[in-house]
């Protein structure tokens, strides 16, 4: 008759015990892991449009005008607002919504996560998603971050991340329109935070949104003529100077409180 030994029964017991034990730590440390790295990346992942919501894609709608045509005179005539907003932004919501036609499971993805994983939208409809699902986000924040009571100097955290980063709001406005004047061609200037969570000036062609390089947007103005040619012709640095004049300070206060980790 086979006998069994207590000490193999023992360790036999252990074996399963620790089997058992290390198969269900592993999910556990993949969980952490992940939320981890998701916290780092955080502010790049956050919604653009406004600091609540994501911009929806099914179907994607002109948002209205926030204030009257004429209301941003400061800085911007209301013949260009009203072509800027009426024409141009409709287009890129119209093309946006035409590129989506075919693709219902693309229209549940919100534009910015449509922007943010371009790779993995179908080829032939790739450049009319950058370029118009850019164009939809960009100017869907650029009507809010302006407004008929803006301008003047900053308040709260973005008055102090400025000094912080920059020395003074004069040094911040010189490079931020520098940036903006320097840039060749069509294309937007910002204020991001970074992926290393520095704030800094960048800008970007096109339609490009920064959130497509893992930045987050906090302060973006539109290079492209149709932005400012009716009124100043040729002098994008006098536009540059003059939009400050119109900047929603409050708002932009939201949003760097929503991209601060
Ligand atoms: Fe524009």
């Amino acid at each position: 008759m086979r006998r069994f030994c207590p000490k193999k029964i023992f360790f036999l017991i252990a074996g399963i015990v620790f089997a058992i034990l290390l198969n269900s730590c592993q999910p556990v440390l993949i969980a952490e892991s992940q939320s981890l790295s998701s916290t780092k990346i955080s502010a790049s992942l956050l919604p653009v449009a406004s600091p609540e919501r994501e911009l929806t894609a099914s179907p994607a709608k002109l948002p209205p005008l926030p204030y009257d045509y004429g209301a941003l005179d400061k800085a911007i005539d209301a013949e260009t607002m009203k072509l800027h907003h009426d024409e141009h932004h409709a287009s890129y919501v119209n093309n946006l919504n035409n590129a989506l036609q075919q693709y219902p499971n693309l229209q549940r993805r919100s534009v910015e996560a449509l922007l943010r994983d371009l790779n993995n939208v179908p080829e032939n409809i790739r450049s009319k998603v950058r370029n118009n699902g850019g164009g939809h986000l960009n100017h869907t924040m650029f009507w809010q971050i302006m407004s008929p009571q803006g301008g003047g100097e900053p308040i709260g955290e973005i008055a102090q991340e400025i000094n912080q980063t920059f020395g003074n709001f004069d040094v911040f406005k010189q490079q931020f329109n520098a940036a903006g004047a320097e840039h060749f061609g069509s294309g937007w200037v910002w204020l991001v935070r970074n992926p290393q969570n520095e704030l800094q000036i960048v800008t970007t062609t096109n339609q490009d949104n920064p959130i497509m390089d893992g930045s987050y947007p906090i302060i973006g103005n539109d290079l492209w003529e149709h932005a400012y040619y009716l009124k100043y012709r040729n002098r994008r640095p006098e536009y540059l100077n003059n939009w400050w004049n119109v900047v929603n300070w409050s708002e932009i206060n939201r949003r760097i409180q929503a991209s601060s980790p």
